[in-house]
């Protein structure tokens, strides 16, 4: 593992300078000939208690996303990706996954408040033929929040076969705001991913010297290739999932129009904020409004970088690439929908103003404070009920950085107030090379001192090669206690 990735990651860096600039952008054009496929809604039962209960099983398929040639893939309850799940504040819910795979899994909540052991994360895997059955109760703002497998070192592989999906939340203030909401409609699930073929399989290969991981020629929403999807309202709020193992994209328009950026990772945001291109890296998400008119076609796309750094780093990044993502048609005549709320609601994330404790983590070389990630080691305490503020600096190549269990409010990016998605609540920040973001959150328990909850770097190959930690929550005064390791995560 990890030390072979951190000499991987040295080589790599001196090497690319070879590399010329011709060889390492892409340029991914479609024709949209295909409709988008929406992911379906899960079905759920609601059990005595009121609990709300989903069934989830991994497993093995293929699927034709070009006509005639089957893919090997991996999905949940179907061949490729998985149902949207959904749920409201205030809603106990229970979910039971089945790992119908060969190997070890898991099934993290990404996004979600919980308790560490329901979380889903390296410390809860879910062997083959195994069922795991957490619960919890949905205690946070109604927002876009997705799961994906998250077993310790094989993370990357496990997403990009095809196992994620949306997790959505509700609540009643957000339902009585005029905001687009018919689920497949005019309130659209977009899980962006990048892909590469090698004949009818997947090439997973990561491209030489490109040290963030796989990169793929092409992009595909919802596990359709090429994808259309024609509109019939005036305005259409499109749920952005960047569910890239390590791309990333300023997604916007082919003719600029603005939009209306109305959510990001935890959910609405204080007052909606006009832009044309919104900036999201792996497992970000965006909540945009756009406007159409009838009979018009624009076309989504992932823009190229300049997210900081210089062209090196772009190109090593990926970021000098470019993507066809979605086109949409209106149709002729268009259901009249309301503006966008000029007020969305106050943001639940803390303000930082009374940290009971600061840290700093860096991140360097494939790892976080100088350590890759260790089961048996908890790096930090924290205690239910306060508020820190965390300060990341990034020493290296684009990284960002995903705390578990909480959303945050980025009080800062190198000194400066945040703008765009950096306004609203955030569980996943892309941190530039060089950049320091500091973050106002606060732990709710319930306290576990055995059970850790992870941060990392969402650029999953850099988890994978250990750029992760590990936090625990305990009761005020309370002791760390020794976590157990691996309990078969491997
Ligand atoms: Cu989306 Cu720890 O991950
Ligand atoms: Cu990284």
């Amino acid at each position: 593992g990890s030390l072979v990735g951190v000499a991987a990651l040295l080589l790599g860096g001196g090497f690319l300078w070879l590399w010329n600039d011709a060889e390492i952008s892409t340029v991914g054009e479609e024709d949209f000939a295909n409709e988008l496929a929406i992911p379906p809604l899960a079905k759920s039962r609601v059990a005595e208690d009121g609990t709300r209960v989903f069934d989830l099983r991994m497993r093995k398929g293929t699927k034709e996303f070009r006509a005639g040639r089957p893919t090997p893939t991996w999905g949940f309850n179907q061949s490729y990706l998985g149902p949207t799940l959904r749920a409201e504040r205030g809603e106990k819910v229970r979910v039971r996954v089945r790992n119908g795979l060969d190997e070890t899994s898991s099934v993290h909540w990404h996004g979600m408040h919980l308790p560490a052991r329901m979380d889903g994360g390296p410390h809860q895997p879910v062997r083959a033929g195994a069922t795991w059955t957490p619960h919890w109760k949905v205690d946070q703002p109604a927002s876009t929040l997705w799961y994906h497998p998250h077993p310790h070192g094989k993370t990357e592989k496990h997403v990009q076969r095809g196992l994620a999906g949306m997790f959505l939340l509700d609540d009643e203030k957000t339902r009585k705001l005029a905001l687009p909401k018919r689920y497949g409609v005019d309130d659209l699930p977009l899980i962006v991913q990048d892909v590469k073929f090698d004949g009818d399989r997947f090439d997973h290969g990561h491209a030489m010297m490109r040290n963030v991981g796989f990169l793929g020629d092409r992009t595909m929403v919802n596990g359709t290739l090429s994808p259309h999807r024609t509109v019939k309202d005036e305005r259409v709020r499109l749920r952005l999932l960047n569910a890239s193992t390590a791309r990333s994209y300023h997604f916007g328009f082919d003719d600029d129009r603005d939009f209306t950026l109305v959510g990001t990772d935890g959910g609405l945001l204080e007052r909606p904020d006009r832009m044309n291109r919104v900036k999201l890296s792996p497992g970000e998400r965006a909540e945009i409004v756009v406007r159409m008119r009838p009979g018009e076609r624009t076309v989504l796309r992932g823009y190229s970088g300049a997210v900081g750094g210089d062209s090196f780093q772009r190109r090593f990044s990926g970021d000098d690439d470019s993507f066809d993502v979605l086109q949409l048609r209106a149709a002729r005549t268009l259901r009249s929908s309301p503006p966008v709320p000029g007020e969305l609601g106050e943001l639940e994330v803390p303000k930082g103003e009374n940290p009971a404790r600061k840290r700093r983590f860096t991140l360097r070389m494939g790892q976080i404070n100088g350590k890759a990630m260790d089961m048996k080691r908890v790096d930090a305490t924290v205690t239910r009920g306060t508020e820190e503020v965390w300060t990341v600096k990034n020493e290296d190549m684009p990284h960002n950085f995903h705390v578990h269990d909480v959303q945050f409010r980025v009080l800062e990016i190198d000194g400066k107030r945040p703008t765009g998605t950096l306004r609203g609540p955030k569980d996943t920040v892309f941190i530039p090379a060089g950049s320091t973001a500091k973050l106002a959150m606060r732990f709710e328990g319930p306290s576990d001192p055995k059970t850790p909850y992870m941060f990392h770097c969402h650029l999953l190959y850099h988890e994978d090669l250990g750029m992760m930690g590990q936090f625990t929550v305990v009761e005020p005064g309370e002791k760390a206690a020794r976590v157990p390791g691996a309990g078969g995560g491997h």
